[in-house]
């Protein structure tokens, strides 16, 4: 993801992000300190840069869009915080610093995960420069992406089926609600704060799912081929905990073709847009080369 775009925005969300977090009145500071901690230690910030893109790609201000996609990496953020947990993955590392509950404790980090997405939905409800409808619309589909129905949903079929042989298509469904659904809500909420049509909103929402999909198939890759220094992550954490993956399934070789498709099919979707999608395209293939 080196281009200038991408940076641009990227340096935007990073200086817009902590401005959500509230100051902690009570002396609950280890909270904000562990909201804080897991947002600002870094991330590729691949959601809000699409959520800002979508927008810019509608009307042309992205600006519009910066509460929403605060409000998606904060999601995203405690999503991790979570997956993390030793009752969930039990991963030690995130990208690159301990994990949240290796710093702050179990407790704490529940309890900041659970913080990060509540303040989500008062950082869309924040949104200045969108239509109060638009402003409804994205708490529906945020809530909807995000909760059972989405990566919830996802989040307990993975755990549900860890040491068990798993269908292609339950994988598949799996997938779709732990990351695509998540990635469905960026684009979308970048729809909505450019006040796009239902076409362009239907579009982003097909480019996502399968960037989704793709991106999913390539965590898994990493998963095994990648290095934690570089993935900022423990490797091996997938067969360690016995999950089906794509890797489990077809080998690397096959999944990297299967991500690939996934990706030809994201970016098929873009053509309704009149307005230039090479960002959006270039993201995509540059997102399965990717090595973290
Ligand atoms: C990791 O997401 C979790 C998945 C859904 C695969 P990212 O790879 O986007 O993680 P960060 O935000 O860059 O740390
Ligand atoms: C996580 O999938 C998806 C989430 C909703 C967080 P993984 O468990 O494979 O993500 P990593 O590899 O820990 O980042
Ligand atoms: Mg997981
Ligand atoms: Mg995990
Ligand atoms: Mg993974």
């Amino acid at each position: 993801m080196n281009n200038e775009k991408y940076s641009f925005y990227l340096n935007l969300i990073n200086e817009n992000l902590s401005s959500y977090v509230p100051e902690s009145l009570n002396n609950q500071d280890v909270i904000s300190e562990a909201m804080l901690y897991s947002l600002n230690i870094g991330g590729k910030r691949i959601r809000p840069v699409l959520t800002l893109e979508f927008c810019n790609l509608v009307c042309g201000d992205y600006k519009k869009a910066l509460p929403f996609a605060c409000a998606i990496e904060m999601i995203h953020t405690y999503s991790l915080i979570h997956d993390d947990l030793p009752c969930m993955d039990n991963d030690d590392m995130r990208r690159g610093q301990p994990s949240n509950h290796k710093k702050f404790g179990e407790a704490n980090a529940l309890l900041a995960g659970d913080a990060l997405l509540t303040h989500a939905f008062s950082a869309v409800s924040s949104a200045n420069d969108v239509s109060p409808q638009s402003i409804i619309k994205a708490v529906s589909i945020l809530s909807e992406c995000s909760g059972v129905n989405g990566m919830i949903g996802g989040q307990v079929l993975d755990l549900k089926n860890e040491g068990k042989t798993v269908s292609s298509d339950e994988l598949l469904t799996t997938h779709t609600l732990k990351t695509g659904a998540l990635i469905k809500a960026a684009c979308v909420l970048g729809c909505l704060a450019g006040e796009a049509d239902k076409r362009q909103i239907e579009s982003a929402g097909l480019y996502a799912l399968n960037l989704g999909m793709a991106f999913q198939v390539v965590d898994d890759i990493l998963d095994v081929t990648g290095d934690e220094k570089t993935l900022g992550k423990p490797i091996g954490s997938d067969s360690e905990n016995e999950k089906t993956t794509f890797i489990s399934l077809y080998g690397i070789d096959k999944s990297y073709k299967i991500a690939k498709e996934y990706t030809l099919r994201a970016v098929d979707s873009l053509s309704v847009f009149d307005n230039d999608i090479t960002f959006l395209k270039d993201l995509a293939f540059q997102l399965i080369e990717r090595k973290s």
